[in-house]
């Protein structure tokens, strides 16, 4: 048996021009945004027919024949559905290559999908008819959730003990076996006592875009962590691949050629309630590749309404940079701090989001916009970072017209001429976005501080190793550096303590004085002694040299960057400050530091 991909389908279906294509079995005339004739298929005389190009679809007011183009060509000429799909893909030059499909009978995940059905209907009695589900039904009463918005999305309640699901399902004839199959049941070590994987949590289904209920998302009645637990991965429930509601919103998503993406389920269930049905919810990521795909198919443009606070902003990038790599336009919508679409509908109403959904902006706007408010384009250095921002998002952007205009927009913000740009976006294609890789921060040295658990830098290891065994440096070495010039905050302690210590403390001596972390470094750095005949004030000083040339290397290394971007007029200063601080590197020996820095 063969089939056409729904992608090709989708394709074929956004390329045709419906009025075109109707246009040529019936005579059509223009009222407003719409198209209007005679309708073929109940012979009307009146011009009751009406063909909207910008849904792609057609109705008929008197004998409510309506469909989409496909649909029209199958009545029309009396054809099947691929034949009208291959005619109106030859039409518009779409080659339509038929996909074989492999499978006979019917798909091997049925099963699963059977039994997570099976199960969500047993939890969803659980939660109305039982007493063990009084208080999550007093938890929906409290979010404001009725019986009927619940129930149209399947909601259930999983009680803590597996006792009744485990008897229930034996009765319908499934075993211990299938539950652990599906991960409703889970055991901690073989051949244990199964426990259920979601235990005392309101549930949310959920099914893929075709309805298939494939696993679950449960979240805690109370506080606790994790607020929200899913199925585990598995080859029916693959988190980067769904997203929850679509199965009941992507016929207005579709309609309205446009996608609400949302933060959670219940965001998606309070949005749907209050009328708004083009929504949907990554499950607890930022979007995927794959989810970027499966929208575009559904639709063009994408309004983000994630947390106003700097993670949901982070999110809120990356999801946009994710769509745009697939073509769509993408709008922010901007929330007061505080709130997410549950709760601001829950609060002002659907009239407000409406509100906010007509001030959302372009997502390249926000993000220029942000920069501007917080003045990152207001001296050179700044505005290269500003620049690093901005690019990537640009190298996204699949959209032609799109990208010229967002050109423009950083050329107009950052002034900055467009060929200077252009420049960058080639020279930097390919390269890593900048989120893969964190550039260090320079100025303060609080900062720049790396988190604990972070590797040490090994300049700062090594120097204080060395201090470690050679309790005669410490006094010199700490005359000239301090723990703010190391960005290491353990080692940072342990310098201080060594110092602090003087040159008469033993090791253990100084180890009693550290907290846990930096204790646990000194003891490897105490454990491997320096070898005989090693000139230990020579390596001191080599370390100093290579620490006090560190920042030096992080501006000179920002001011290249400036100068790739700066007008003629602006070079001038630069150049002066790059030769000022080539200077002051290389009077601190650098051809010795630089072999430094790369041993390891
Ligand atoms: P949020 O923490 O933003 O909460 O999680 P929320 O959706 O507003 O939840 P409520 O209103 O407090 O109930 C957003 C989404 O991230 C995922 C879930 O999909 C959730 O809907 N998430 C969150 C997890 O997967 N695990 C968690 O522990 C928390
Ligand atoms: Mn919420």
């Amino acid at each position: 048996m063969t089939m056409i991909s729904d992608e090709t389908v989708d394709r074929v279906r956004d390329a045709a021009d419906i009025v075109q294509i109707i246009g040529e079995h019936v005579p059509l005339r223009r009222t407003g945004t719409d198209y209007r004739g005679p309708c073929p298929f109940h012979q009307g005389t009146h011009r009751n027919f009406s063909v909207s190009p910008k849904k792609g679809i057609y109705y008929c007011f008197v004998c409510h024949a309506g469909g989409d183009v496909f649909t029209f060509l199958q009545k029309r000429l009396g054809i099947d559905w691929p034949g009208a799909v291959r005619y109106v893909a030859e039409k518009v030059g779409i080659p339509v290559e038929e996909v074989q499909q492999r499978r006979e009978g019917p798909d091997p995940r049925q099963h699963l999908w059977d039994l997570s059905a099976a199960v969500a209907d047993w939890f969803r009695a659980l939660l109305w008819d039982e007493d063990e589900g009084r208080a999550a039904r007093d938890y929906l009463a409290l979010r404001k959730v009725s019986r009927e918005v619940a129930d149209r999305f399947g909601l259930g309640f999983a009680p803590r003990d597996p006792e009744a699901m485990r008897r229930h399902f034996a009765a319908l004839g499934y075993g211990d076996d299938q539950l652990l199959e599906a991960e409703l049941l889970v055991t901690r070590d073989e051949g244990g006592e199964p426990r259920a994987r979601f235990r005392n949590r309101l549930i949310f289904p959920i099914l893929d875009a075709q309805g298939n209920t494939v696993g679950f998302g449960g979240r805690l009645l109370g506080p606790g962590e994790p607020k929200y637990l899913n199925s585990a991965e598995s080859r029916v429930f693959s988190k980067g691949q769904l997203l929850y509601g679509l199965h009941m919103t992507k016929h207005a998503i579709r309609r309205d050629d446009r996608v609400m993406v949302v933060e959670g389920y219940f965001d998606v269930v309070r949005l749907v309630s209050a009328g708004f049905d083009w929504v949907v919810a990554p499950l607890g990521t930022a979007l995927t590749e794959q989810q970027g795909q499966m929208l575009r198919r559904y639709a063009r443009t994408a309004f983000l309404l994630y947390d106003s606070d700097r993670a949901g902003l982070k999110a809120t990038f990356r999801s946009g940079d994710e769509l745009l790599r697939h073509g769509m336009a993408v709008q922010v919508v901007t929330l007061p701090e505080g709130e997410d679409p549950d709760s601001f509908v829950e609060r002002h109403g659907g009239a407000a989001l409406a509100t906010a959904l007509g001030d959302a902006l372009d997502v390249f706007e926000r993000k220029v916009q942000l920069l501007e408010r917080a003045g990152w384009f207001a001296d050179l250095r700044r505005k290269r970072r500003a620049l690093d921002r901005l690019l990537p998002t640009i190298r996204a952007t699949q959209d032609p017209l799109t990208r010229d205009m967002y050109l423009t927009r950083m050329s107009e913000a950052a002034g900055v001429s467009r060929e200077v740009l252009e420049r960058e976006l080639a020279a930097t294609r390919g390269a890593r976005p900048p989120d893969a890789a964190p550039r260090a921060r320079p100025e303060r040295a609080a900062a720049r501080r790396a988190p604990v658990g972070r590797p040490a830098p090994p300049v700062e290891r090594r120097l204080v190793w060395l201090l470690v065994h050679a309790p005669a440096l410490r006094e010199t070495v700490g005359e000239q550096i301090g723990p703010d010039d190391l960005t290491h905050a353990a080692l940072g302690t342990i310098l201080a303590a060594l110092v602090a210590a003087g040159p008469d403390a033993s090791a253990t001596e100084v180890a009693a004085t550290l907290p846990d972390d930096a204790a646990e470094l000194f003891r490897t750095l105490s454990e491997v002694p320096p070898g005989t005949g090693f000139d230990m004030p020579r390596e001191a000083d080599g370390c100093i040299a290579a620490l006090r040339a560190a920042p030096l290397r992080r501006r000179l290394q920002e001011n290249q960057r400036a100068i790739d971007i700066a007008s003629d007029a602006e070079k001038d200063a630069l150049i002066r400050d790059k030769v000022r601080l080539q200077r002051e590197l290389s009077a601190l020996g650098a051809g010795r530091i630089k072999s430094f820095d790369s041993s390891r």
